[in-house]
């Protein structure tokens, strides 16, 4: 109550002041109060100092905001925990130099309760235009001594001049904290903090609770890693500085601008932004978000994993590692377990480095520095530890040194596109190959190179088998041409003798591998590298160039495959989509002839719906994108690459799943290209699969892109129930297959009874409705009742009304063996039963 009492005369000097002296603007006088409604303004009026009430609430609180910019930008809170809940909030300073907030009851709320308030002092409180304020000594002999700043306590804003780090004589962190929400300024559960530990190496981390989400750094001298370079973005003139000695451990930023104003802030969503503010028009503009990508999740690809955001499938392995995973129920893109070493180390004296580049350094938690030691001196010092996974040098600023070294599991790790470091990883002498042992020398092999330079296409492909399925997903790796030409040479006139495709000569412009670099990728096709059994040989698994290969190795008996393998290097090799799985290069060396595809570790869509276990494991959404993924891919192969393609086996144990279950339409084999307008073809030979092989092809050897379309129907179909269109049993009926049991549930209104139970509830009626009815669509008998394939792609994506479908082709089980069986020459050599084995 005694606040009260001197509350009058103050006000009146207040307002005295205000107009008196425009000096006198920016600082709070002791023993003057200042009640809600009044502001403080700094200097040049940046920013203002009240009580205000964040968003819709009710409370009060007094702050530092932003002057005059919409929408009302608040800086720094002083009682963020402790809110007023009413008007009558009052802030006094005392003589002490201790500023002191009073509710409305007389008790202090909040206080500036300052160690090194004391006797003697003629404290001041100002507002300056960095938006800190300052409770400073004014007295002559002990000149501007700082009792107090708002900067040494920051919330969930970061302003250029604050340090974020910790003081080891007080024992005080600085560090940022979210808001609540956008209407509560109380701590939220976010923070940004400085890994201030003395001794370990500078990096910031975001945690949520006690969580981390993600992480920048390690600091690079410029700035931390996975920040934008501020030096690098003109609008922005600051120096970021980091200071560490025995007292304390520090980052800050000065900034200095007239015509900008910068501000870091921590989301209450977690989110970490940098805002700059135009001056001209008060204008905020965002130039930063992280976390940005899904890389940025911290240690998203494991121990040893590596985050790739350029490629749509996120997590992999470096050379020397492969995919530690076990369970088969986990999810696929779960990585939590990462990667693991495919030759331990032993500590041999032949044991080497290999570099990646354009990388973001793994954590340097269990990382030790050392300042002024060369990359060299760096090196010799992790080969002499035999406990020492890696080094770096983490400066990078011109001609900087240092040598950081990792002891331990290397975790968080990604691939940046610019403004990456080298970071050096121990392998065992037998992983790395004779020349590149050195680090010196080792000029742009691994991650770099596999990522980050455009004439390395990134590419994927697969194959199936009938045997056993599997996907095979990788990023393109290339040859080295000159020091090969004789082995390609050799392979190109073998490719180019009578191969069906009229493919110019000399327009193959896919990598050929020598016979001697594939039989290292894969151990010597060892068995433990053998992935399955193919129709026409062995699949290996195998890393070239440390990336991760699949080896489709014809036998030398199947001609048949020969056939395909020609048709698939020559016609196929060009073709790139997303949805399109790739191929990497081949080989043919004496009688050995082999593809060669990027490894895709979740396999193909038949393993994961056709099982009974799997199943749950593809979610609606992820089937849903895996329909569309499909026809995207179609249309590609249809309409928009160059030529026409029929790819006259589509199935789902060629539909491959890459690292987010994407899928990727796969196994060109038997596919055919159409020049110029021709738009259907006969032949002879009808190959495919049985269950999915339209009726015109089946008994008149007639293909043509509706063909696919009526594969991509009973795809379609399968996807949605979970059970494939031959061998469907069906309790009442024995009869009808897949698509006759779809059909009868379409007419009698019951087409969500077709849904895989295994889905639960997670499904959208709409998409599971219109599933069916394109599927029943594309299974029509009559070629012209089926959709295009661009108008496929539009029904999945539009909302309009769909025709309705007819009776669907072979609705019988077995109907189609008895069409194909009408069709004499047919039944010679290839038969649909030996293509599909299953
Ligand atoms: C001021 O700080 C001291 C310790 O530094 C603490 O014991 C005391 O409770 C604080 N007072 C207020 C009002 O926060
Ligand atoms: C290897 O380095 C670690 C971490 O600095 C250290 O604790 C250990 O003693 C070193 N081992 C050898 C053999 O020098």
């Amino acid at each position: 109550m005694n606040q009260t009492i001197i509350l009058l005369p103050s006000i009146t000097f207040f307002f005295l002041m205000l107009s008196n002296s425009s000096l006198s603007l920016d600082t709070i006088p002791v023993n003057q109060n200042f009640l809600d409604g009044e502001t403080i303004v700094s200097p040049n009026a940046k920013f203002e100092l009240g009580f205000f009430s964040p968003g819709s609430s009710k409370y009060r609180y007094l702050g530092i905001w932003y002057k005059n910019t919409i929408p009302h930008t608040v800086a720094w809170v002083a009682n963020r925990e402790t809110p007023l809940t009413d008007s009558s909030g009052m802030v006094n300073l005392d003589s002490q130099g201790i500023m002191s907030l009073f509710n409305s009851g007389g008790a202090i709320i909040w206080s500036s309760n300052s160690s090194t308030s004391g006797i003697n002092v003629n404290p001041v409180a100002q507002l300056l235009d960095t938006g800190n304020l300052v409770i400073k000594n004014e007295s002559k002999t002990n000149k501007n001594i700082l009792i107090w700043q708002s900067f040494d306590y920051p919330g969930d804003t970061y302003l250029p001049g604050m340090k974020l780090g910790k003081n080891f004589v007080t024992g005080r962190e600085m560090y940022m904290t979210s808001w609540r929400s956008v209407d509560d300024p109380s701590p939220g559960e976010y923070t940004i903090r400085y890994s201030m530990v003395k001794g370990n190496y500078q990096q910031v981390y975001i945690r949520k609770s006690s969580v981390t989400e993600t992480r920048f750094g390690p600091y690079n001298g410029i700035t931390f890693a996975g920040q934008p370079s501020y030096k690098a973005t003109p609008v922005y003139i600051f120096d970021a500085h980091m200071i560490a000695n025995e007292n304390e451990m520090y980052f800050k930023l000065t900034f200095m601008s007239n015509s900008l104003m910068l501000r870091l802030i921590l989301t209450p969503g977690g989110k970490y932004e940098i805002w700059h503010l135009d001056m001209h028009n008060q204008e905020w503009t965002q130039d930063f978000s992280y976390p940005s990508d899904n890389c940025d999740s911290y240690g998203l690809c494991g121990p040893y994993g590596i985050c790739n955001a350029i490629s749509f499938s996120n997590c992999g392995c470096f050379k020397g590692f492969e995919r530690n995973y076990k369970q088969e129920l986990t999810p696929y893109n779960n990585w939590s377990s990462g990667c693991r070493r495919t030759k331990s180390l032993d500590c041999s004296p032949k044991e080497g480095f290999l570099k990646l580049s354009s990388m973001k350094l793994p954590d340097t938690q269990n990382a030790v520095f050392h300042t002024n030691v060369s990359l060299q001196g760096c090196e010799m010092a992790c080969k002499s530890n035999c406990s020492c996974t890696a080094f770096a040098n983490p400066n990078m600023t011109a001609g900087g040194v240092g040598c950081l070294l990792w002891f331990g599991d290397l975790i968080d790790m990604r691939v940046y596109q610019l403004n990456g470091q080298d970071l050096y990883v121990r392998l065992a002498a037998s992983e790395l190959l004779a020349n590149s042992s050195t680090v010196v020398n080792d000029g742009n092999r691994g991650v770099h190179s596999r990522f980050s330079r455009e004439r390395r296409v990134v590419i994927t492909i697969s194959l199936s088998t009938s045997a056993g399925l599997f996907v095979i997903l990788a990023t393109c790796t290339w040859i080295k041409r000159t020091s090969r030409a004789d082995v390609e040479q050799e392979a190109v006139k073998v490719l180019e003798k009578d191969h069906k495709c009229s493919r110019r000569k000399g327009s193959i412009e896919l990598p050929v591998f020598s016979l001697s670099t594939i039989s290292r990728a894969t151990n010597k096709f060892s068995i433990d590298n053998k992935l399955g059994e193919g129709g026409f040989g062995p699949v290996y698994k195998g890393v070239l160039e440390g990336q991760e290969i699949a080896v489709k190795r014809l036998s030398k008996a199947s001609k048949q495959g020969l056939d395909e393998f020609k048709n698939e290097v020559i016609c196929i090799a060009k073709l790139q989509h997303r949805n399109l799985v790739k191929l990497l290069g081949y080989c043919i060396q004496g009688e050995e002839t082999m593809l060669v595809y990027e490894y895709m570790p979740n396999k193909s869509l038949d393993w994961f719906i056709f099982d009974d276990l799997r199943k749950s494991l593809l979610n609606w959404p992820q089937r849903f994108n895996i329909i569309h993924g499909i026809a995207r891919g179609l249309l590609y192969l249809h309409q928009d690459s160059r030529h026409r393609v029929v790819h006259r086996d589509l199935k789902a144990g060629n539909i491959l799943l890459d690292h987010d279950m994407n899928p990727k339409i796969s196994d060109f084999g038997l596919a055919r290209m159409f020049e110029g307008h021709e738009s259907e073809a006969n032949t002879k030979k009808v190959v495919g699969t049985l269950g999915y092989i339209s009726p015109e092809y089946a008994a008149n050897g007639l293909f043509s892109v509706k063909s696919d379309i009526f594969s991509y129907g009973v795809l379609v179909l399968e996807i949605v129930s979970g059970k494939k269109n031959r061998g469907f049993v069906h309790e009442d009926d024995d009869d009808i297959n897949l698509l006759g049991h779809a059909w009868r549930l379409y007419k009698e209104g019951k087409s969500l009874d077709l849904i895989d139970t295994s889905l639960g509830d997670s499904w959208s009626t709409y998409e599971v409705l219109r599933s069916i009815h394109i599927g029943l669509l594309c299974v029509q008998p009559r070629v012209e009742d089926r959709p295009s394939t661009a108008g496929v792609v539009s029904m999945l994506a539009g909302e309009g009304s769909l025709p309705s479908p007819k009776k669907p082709a072979f609705f019988f089980k077995g109907s189609e063996i008895d069409s194909v069986s009408i069709y004499p020459s047919s039944i010679n050599g290839v038969t649909l039963s030996e293509i599909d084995a299953r």
